[in-house]
């Protein structure tokens, strides 16, 4: 029998340090005015010392299983797929920590680095599991906790990244137009552009070469505005197909769901699918770009306002180092976000 992959529960965590732009520009060469008018990010979370990205995946990953009204015990769900740029250990990976401080028993459980489309690829591989019969129940989630290899000197990119967790839950469904069902899935990357977005040292390359490394090319880096211009192309190409593989014309899109990098990204995205910007999610003034939390982190915030109904059309886009990108959409069902 067919199955398909439909949302079932939804869950985000947000460390309780709050980072003003007045925080940010008491310390670094920069200005709440130009932060707020060239990002829109007002404030951001940043996590604690001693706190990893597997303690806030935790907390999403429980807040989602409630959601979904799934017990933290063995057979809960079939697998755990943490999508993040920043593990809590280059190895092993962090999703199998997660599911056993989740007491989900020897569940299978894994990581994708995707760096910001982390999650749209996480909800791919789920439901691809889901639709192979592999898996009746997968939990997927997004966190990350940036602050640890932001260059704390470096104001192009400590302005613009915040820490997080976001989850949801996928199970299987029997019918294809159950409201949660995820449509047209689509992927897509460019390798050949992977210098725009780098983290230099911390990985074999950096680690077969001789001599020591410089310590400052542990952080992260970013070169935004070659980054902005191909982030709207690529997350407007990608939502497209999505669209056209599901008949979906671009105007009956209630919500537009992009990754949470930049205000002007967000606008310039709606402008390219001839959308209005009120249709646009925004909660990138409140939590900055969290990576591979952004994407479930503003579902969360748009469910709990009120702004994402059941029956309507959301269209989910992200776009990220790698160079990588995505999409999917579905029409919203009825759960409570926890
Ligand atoms: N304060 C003051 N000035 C700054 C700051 C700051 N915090 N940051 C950069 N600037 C300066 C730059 O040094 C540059 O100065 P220069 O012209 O003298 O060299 C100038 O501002 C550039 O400003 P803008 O023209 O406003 O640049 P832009 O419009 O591109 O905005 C930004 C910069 C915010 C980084 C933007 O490019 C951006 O959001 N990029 C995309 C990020 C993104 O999409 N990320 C998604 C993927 S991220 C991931 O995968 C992890």
């Amino acid at each position: 029998m067919t199955h398909y992959a439909a949302l079932a529960g939804l869950g985000g965590f947000l460390p309780p340090r709050q980072v003003t732009n007045g925080e940010l520009a008491a310390t670094l060469d920069t200005s709440e005015e130009w932060i707020t008018s060239r990002t829109g990010i007002r404030t951001r979370h940043w996590a604690g010392p001693g706190v990893a990205t597997s303690d806030l995946a935790v907390e999403a990953g429980h807040r989602a299983l409630k959601s979904a009204n799934l017990p933290l015990a063995p057979g809960a769900v079939d697998a755990v797929i943490l999508a993040t740029t920043t593990p809590d250990h280059p190895c092993p990976a962090t999703a199998p920590q997660v599911a056993a401080r989740l007491g989900l028993g020897t569940v299978a459980a894994y990581d994708i680095a995707a760096v910001c489309s982390g999650f749209v690829y996480a909800l791919a591989t789920a439901s691809a599991q889901i639709v192979a019969g592999q898996a009746r129940r997968v939990l997927v989630i997004g966190a990350e906790t940036y602050s640890t290899i932001l260059d704390p000197a470096d104001r192009t990119t400590s302005v613009i990244f915040g820490d997080g967790a976001g989850a949801v839950v996928l199970h299987a469904v029997p019918e294809a137009d159950r409201p949660g069902v995820l449509l047209g899935v689509d992927l897509g990357s460019d390798g050949s552009r992977a210098d725009l977005i780098l983290v230099p040292a911390g990985g074999s390359r950096q680690r077969s070469t001789l001599g020591e490394p410089d310590p400052r090319d542990r952080y992260f880096t970013m070169q935004g505005t070659k980054v902005f211009a191909e982030a709207v192309t690529r997350m407007g190409e990608s939502a497209s197909l999505v669209l056209a593989r599901i008949g979906w014309p671009r105007d009956s899109i209630d919500h537009l769901v992009g990754h949470q990098a930049n205000i002007r990204i967000l606008r310039a995205l709606a402008g390219w699918l001839g959308l209005p910007e009120e249709r646009a999610v925004v909660n990138v003034d409140r939590v900055g770009n969290t990576s591979a939390a952004s994407i479930p982190l503003a579902l969360c915030d748009a469910a709990a306002n009120g702004t994402l109904t059941p029956g309507s059309r959301v269209l989910l886009t992200a776009f990220g180092g790698g160079l990588t990108w995505g999409a999917a959409a579905l029409i919203w069902p009825d759960l409570n976000a926890a």
